[in-house]
C-alpha cells in the first residue's frame, strides 16, 4: 500500500468518526521552546492546556515533523528519520481512553478490503503504563485480548510529554511484532517496567495513544518531571507514524526504503556507482543521503534558510551532511540537482507547495551546496595542516582551539571535524571546541539582550496577565488614551514609585501605544500623570494579550498607585511609522512584479522613514531591476492605491492570496489581512498603515546588498526622509557642478573625462619616472668600484619603492657585460619602507658570491629579511637609518669572499 493510500486511508477513518480534518501546519511555529514542529498535537496545544477554545471537539491532521536529536542515528537504525510525518486523531475534552482505544485498534486490524491496515492481530501487542489498570482493562475489553498479550511498561515508555513544560499524559503504545528476524522475542513478564533497546527493532511502535490530561511545569527526562495539576478536561493525542506503517505494509526493511524515499537511493546509486545492500557502510551513507535530502527540502518549503544559528545550523548541517555522504560515497560534482528534484517529484504529489515553489526552494539548496563545495576545498587545507601538525607532535586529538577556529573562520560544522579526524585516525578535543562555542553564545546572547533591555524570564509578565486580564489595545483607533497603571516594574518585580530619572516597566489598562512585532518598532511617545511626564522608550508585549511600556520619568516621580495616566503616542512618529510600514508592503509587491512571486520576504524592519527588506533570493540585482522596484512602487503611490485591513481566517487569507510570513505564528480563526489596491498586495499584518498609498510620499531606494545564506536586503526611505535623502543628493550635484563649472546633465560625461585624462597622466608621469630611474643606471654601471677584482655597484635611492629598485638593479647589472665579476645592491628607501636588490652576474656567482647572502647581510641594518636565489635576490625592512652602513657590509661581504 503506497504512503499516500495510508494517509488517505487513516484521514478518512477519522473522518466517518466525525472528526474535522486539519492540514499540516508549517514546520516551524512560534513556540520558543521548540526549533521544529516535532509531534502532530504541536499545534493544538493552546486548547489542551485550555488557552483558547477549539474550533471543534474532535480533529485528525497529517502532520509534518522533524526531530533533530538523532541526526548521527539517521541509516544506523531502521527508524530514525529527521523528517517524517505524523498521523493523529485528537479529543478535546470528548472521548477519552475508550474511544481512543477502539478507533485505532478497529483501523489497525481492519482488512484492507474494507479500508483498514489489515495489520495480523497476533502480531499486535498493545502496552499500557504500569498501574493504569483503567487502560488495561479497556484493551482487554476492546480487543478481547487476555492480560499477559498487553504489556506494561513504566513511564519511560508510557508517560508522554513534549519534553518541555506543557501537557502531558500517561500512554498506550501499539507494537508490531515483526519476528525473530528482527531480535530475540521479549519475555515481557520477566523485563520489569523498562523495554530493553534490543527489542525495539523487533517490537516496533506504529502508534502512540496519549491519555492528555496532565499539565507539567518541568521535564527533567523522560522519567523525572514535575506535574502541576489537572488539564481543564480530559483529552487524547495520539501519534502514528507514517513511514513505519509504510514499511510493515510495503515489506520493506525501514523508512528509508519506502515509496516516497527509495527513488533518491536509486538516483544516489546511479550517480555513484554503489549497490545498496553491498556494504554495510555504504548503506548508511545511501540512507542519510535520502533522508537529508528530504528533510532539508521540506524545511526550505517552510522558509528556513541556511545559517549558522538554530534553525539555519540543522538545515546547513543536513544539507552539508548530505553533499559530504556523497562524496564520501565517490561522487564530487554537485549532488543536489540531480537528487532533490527525485524528492520533490515523490513529496510534491502531497505538499504540492515544493512543486509551485520549486525555484525558490532549489535556488536555496543549490546555492548552499556551492558555498559548502567552496568551504571543503578551503578548510580542508587548513585541517590538514592542524592534522599533519597533532601527528608531528606525537598527538591524537586535534584541539579545541583549531575545531573552533575551523568552525569559526571555514564555516566547517563541528561534525565535519569530528568525521574528518576520524578518518585520519585523529579524536577531537569536543569540551573544549563546545566551551568556546558557549562563550561565544553567551556573549552574543548577552549582547542581543542587552540591546532590547528584556527579561528572559516571562512570569512577571504573565502574573500580571493573569491578575488584570490583556491590555486593552486601541492602537488602530487612537493616538490618545486616560487609562490606569496595572503594574509597576523594575529589574523584573514590582516597585511602588519610579523616581525621576529612574527607567521602569509600565502596564496600563488601555494603551494606543503600538508595541514592536511585525517588523515595525514601538511608538515613540509621553505618558503624563498628576505631577509628571515618562517619556515612552519602548513598548514590548514580552507575553499575549500584555502590553509593557518602558518609559523613563522626565518630571515628578510615578507612584505605582497613580489614579489616572494619559498616555500620547507622539502623532509625528505615527505617520512616518504608517508610511514606513505601508512602504514595506508596497516595496514587497513591487519586487515580486519584478522578480517574480518566488522573491518572499523573510524578514523586515521598519522605522518612521526608513524600511528594509530581507527576502530570498541568491543572486545581486542588476541596477536595472532595483530601479525597477523603486518605479513601481512609487507608480503605486501615483495611483493612490487605497489601504485597507479586514479580519478573517487564515484558510481565507490564504484563498485570497494573503502573503504569510514563515516562520510566523498565526491565530487560524482570526488574522488581519492588510491590503494596498486591493489584489495587488495582500499580506498577514497586524501594523499600523496609511489610507491611501499617496500618503506614504515617496519611496527611495538607496541599498541592495547580501545578507547572506541566500538572503538579500533592499533598503529604502518614505516620507519627508525620503525628500531629504534626496535633496541630500542634489546637494552633492550642485557642489559638483559648481566645482566643474558644468551643467549637471553634463556632469557625468565631465567627470568621466577627468578620471580618463587623470589616468594618462599618471601613465606619462609613471613612463617618466622610469626614463629617469633608468637614464640613472648608466652611470652608476659606470661608477662601478673594483673590489678584490669584483666590479660592485651599492647605490641608495631615496623615494623608490619594491619595483622600482629591482627595474634599476637589474638595469644595472644588464650594462655591466664582460667575464668579470659584477655584484649590484640597491636599496631603496619610500615612505619609512626600505627595499632591497641584488643582482648579480654568472661570473660573480662562479666566485661564490650570492644573491640571497647579500640580501641576508643587509636585513640586520634595515630592520627586516629577504631572500631568493644566488641571482637575484630581494628584501625589504623598516628602518632607515642605518642604509649607508648597510650598503659599507655589501664591500666588506664582497671582499671577505
Ligand atoms: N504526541 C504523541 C507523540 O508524539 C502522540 O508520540
Amino acid at each position: 500500500m503506497d504512503t499516500a493510500e495510508i494517509r488517505r486511508r487513516f484521514v478518512a477513518h477519522f473522518e466517518r468518526a466525525a472528526h474535522t480534518p486539519v492540514p499540516s501546519a508549517s514546520l516551524l511555529l512560534d513556540d520558543p521552546n521548540l526549533l521544529f514542529v516535532n509531534a502532530g498535537m504541536v499545534p493544538f496545544k493552546p486548547f489542551f492546556l485550555g488557552q483558547e477554545t477549539p474550533p471543534y471537539d474532535r480533529a485528525t491532521s497529517v502532520q509534518k515533523c522533524v526531530r533533530t536529536p538523532d541526526i548521527e542515528d539517521v541509516g544506523k537504525t531502521t527508524r530514525h528519520g529527521t523528517f517524517f510525518e505524523m498521523c493523529g486523531n485528537f479529543s478535546f475534552g470528548d472521548y477519552f481512553k475508550e474511544g481512543a482505544i477502539e478507533l485505532a485498534w478497529d483501523l489497525v486490524t481492519k482488512s484492507v478490503a474494507d479500508g483498514g491496515f489489515g495489520l495480523e492481530e497476533g502480531r499486535l501487542w498493545p502496552s499500557v503504563l504500569a498501574g493504569d489498570e483503567e487502560a488495561l482493562a479497556l484493551w482487554m475489553k476492546v480487543t478481547g485480548l487476555p492480560a499477559d498479550r498487553i504489556v506494561q511498561l513504566g513511564p519511560k515508555e508510557n508517560y508522554w510529554s513534549m519534553g518541555v513544560p506543557g501537557p502531558g499524559g500517561p500512554c498506550s503504545e501499539i507494537l508490531y511484532d515483526r519476528g525473530p528476524a528482527y531480535g530475540p522475542e521479549a519475555d515481557w513478564a520477566a523485563m520489569g517496567p523498562q523495554m530493553a533497546t534490543e527489542l525495539e527493532d523487533r517490537y516496533l511502535e506504529i502508534w502512540n495513544l496519549v491519555f492528555m490530561q496532565d499539565e507539567l511545569s518541568a521535564v527533567r527526562s523522560k522519567e523525572d518531571f514535575d506535574i502541576a495539576g489537572s488539564l481543564p478536561q480530559k483529552n487524547i493525542d495520539t501519534g502514528m507514524g507514517l513511514e513505519r506503517v509504510a514499511y510493515l505494509l510495503q515489506g520493506r526493511e525501514n523508512m528509508y526504503e519506502i515509496d516516497v524515499m527509495f527513488p533518491v537511493i536509486e538516483r544516489a546509486m546511479e550517480l555513484t556507482g554503489k549497490k545498496y545492500g553491498a556494504d554495510p557502510g555504504d548503506d548508511v551513507r545511501l540512507r542519510v543521503v535520502a533522508d537529508h535530502v528530504r528533510s532539508s527540502m521540506m524545511l526550505i518549503g517552510d522558509g528556513v534558510t541556511p545559517g549558522n544559528e538554530a534553525r539555519g545550523y540543522v538545515l546547513r548541517r543536513l544539507l552539508r551532511r548530505a553533499v559530504r555522504s556523497m562524496r564520501l560515497l565517490g561522487y564530487d560534482d554537485p549532488a543536489l540537482p540531480e537528487l532533490m528534484p527525485v524528492s520533490r517529484d515523490k513529496m510534491g504529489e502531497t505538499y504540492t507547495d515544493l512543486v509551485s515553489d520549486w525555484d525558490r526552494i532549489a535556488r536555496v539548496a543549490y546555492a548552499e551546496e556551492e558555498a559548502f563545495r567552496k568551504t571543503l576545498q578551503a578548510g580542508t587545507t587548513r585541517f590538514d595542516l592542524a592534522a599533519s601538525e597533532v601527528k608531528a607532535s606525537g598527538g591524537t586529538t586535534i584541539p579545541g582551539a583549531q575545531a573552533f577556529q575551523l568552525h569559526d573562520t571555514f564555516g566547517f560544522p563541528i561534525d565535519l571535524t569530528l568525521e574528518m579526524a576520524s578518518e585520519a585516525g585523529l579524536g577531537v578535543d569536543e569540551a573544549g571546541f563546545r566551551g568556546l562555542m558557549a562563550e561565544q553564545r553567551e556573549q552574543a546572547k548577552a549582547d542581543a539582550k542587552a540591546k532590547k533591555g528584556q527579561h528572559a524570564d516571562t512570569s512577571v509578565y504573565r502574573g500580571v496577565l493573569d491578575e488584570h486580564g490583556p491590555t486593552e489595545w486601541l492602537a488602530y483607533e487612537t493616538l490618545e488614551t486616560e487609562s490606569r497603571p496595572l503594574a509597576l516594574l523594575s529589574g523584573g518585580a514590582a516597585v511602588p514609585v519610579l523616581g525621576e530619572g529612574e527607567v521602569g516597566e509600565l502596564v496600563l489598562d488601555r494603551t494606543p501605544f503600538y508595541a514592536e512585532s511585525g517588523g515595525q518598532v514601538a511608538d515613540a511617545g509621553q505618558i503624563t500623570f498628576d505631577g509628571g511626564v515618562l517619556e515612552v522608550v519602548d513598548v514590548q508585549r514580552p507575553v499575549r494579550g500584555l502590553v509593557v511600556h518602558q518609559v523613563r520619568v522626565l518630571e515628578g516621580e510615578l507612584p505605582a498607585d497613580a489614579p489616572l495616566l494619559h498616555a500620547r503616542v507622539d502623532p509625528e512618529w505615527r505617520t512616518g511609522a504608517r508610511q514606513a510600514h505601508s512602504g514595506t508592503h508596497v516595496v514587497h509587491a513591487a519586487l515580486r512584479e519584478v522578480l517574480g512571486p518566488s522573491a518572499l520576504q523573510s524578514g523586515s524592519y521598519n522605522r518612521p522613514g526608513y524600511l528594509r527588506l530581507d527576502f530570498g533570493w541568491t543572486t545581486a540585482l542588476s541596477p536595472e531591476q532595483v530601479h525597477d522596484i523603486e518605479q513601481v512602487s512609487n507608480e503605486a503611490l501615483r495611483a493612490d492605491l487605497p489601504v485597507g485591513w479586514q479580519y478573517m481566517t487564515l484558510a481565507e487569507a490564504k484563498e485570497w492570496g494573503a502573503v504569510a510570513l514563515f516562520g510566523e505564528t498565526y491565530d487560524a480563526t482570526k488574522v488581519r489581512v492588510v491590503e494596498i489596491g486591493g489584489p495587488w498586495s495582500r499580506e498577514l499584518c497586524g501594523g499600523t498603515h496609511v489610507d491611501h498609498a499617496s500618503q506614504i510620499g515617496t519611496v527611495v531606494v538607496t541599498g541592495e546588498a547580501s545578507v547572506g545564506s541566500g538572503n538579500r536586503r533592499i533598503e529604502a526611505h518614505t516620507g519627508v526622509e525620503g525628500f531629504a535623502y534626496l535633496a541630500r543628493e542634489r546637494d552633492v550635484v550642485q557642489q559638483l557642478t559648481g566645482l566643474l563649472k558644468t551643467q549637471p546633465g553634463d556632469l557625468v560625461g565631465r567627470v568621466g573625462d577627468l578620471v580618463d585624462r587623470l589616468r594618462s597622466a599618471e601613465k606619462e608621469l609613471e613612463r617618466v619616472r622610469l626614463q629617469q630611474l633608468l637614464a640613472g643606471g648608466a652611470e652608476l654601471a659606470a661608477a662601478a668600484t673594483d673590489v678584490d677584482g669584483v666590479r660592485v655597484v651599492a647605490h641608495r635611492v631615496d623615494g623608490a619603492g619594491g619595483g622600482d629598485v629591482r627595474t634599476l638593479a637589474l638595469d644595472v647589472r644588464g650594462r655591466l657585460t664582460g667575464d668579470q665579476p659584477a655584484v649590484v645592491v640597491v636599496i631603496g628607501a619610500a615612505d619609512g619602507k626600505v627595499s632591497v636588490v641584488a643582482a648579480l652576474n654568472d661570473a660573480a656567482q662562479a666566485r661564490g658570491l650570492s644573491a640571497n647572502e647579500l640580501v641576508r647581510t643587509v636585513g640586520p641594518y634595515v630592520g627586516g629579511k629577504g631572500g631568493g636565489k644566488a641571482d637575484v635576490a630581494q628584501g625589504g625592512g623598516t628602518d632607515t637609518s642605518r642604509i649607508d652602513e648597510a650598503l659599507a657590509a655589501v664591500h666588506a661581504a664582497v671582499r671577505g669572499a
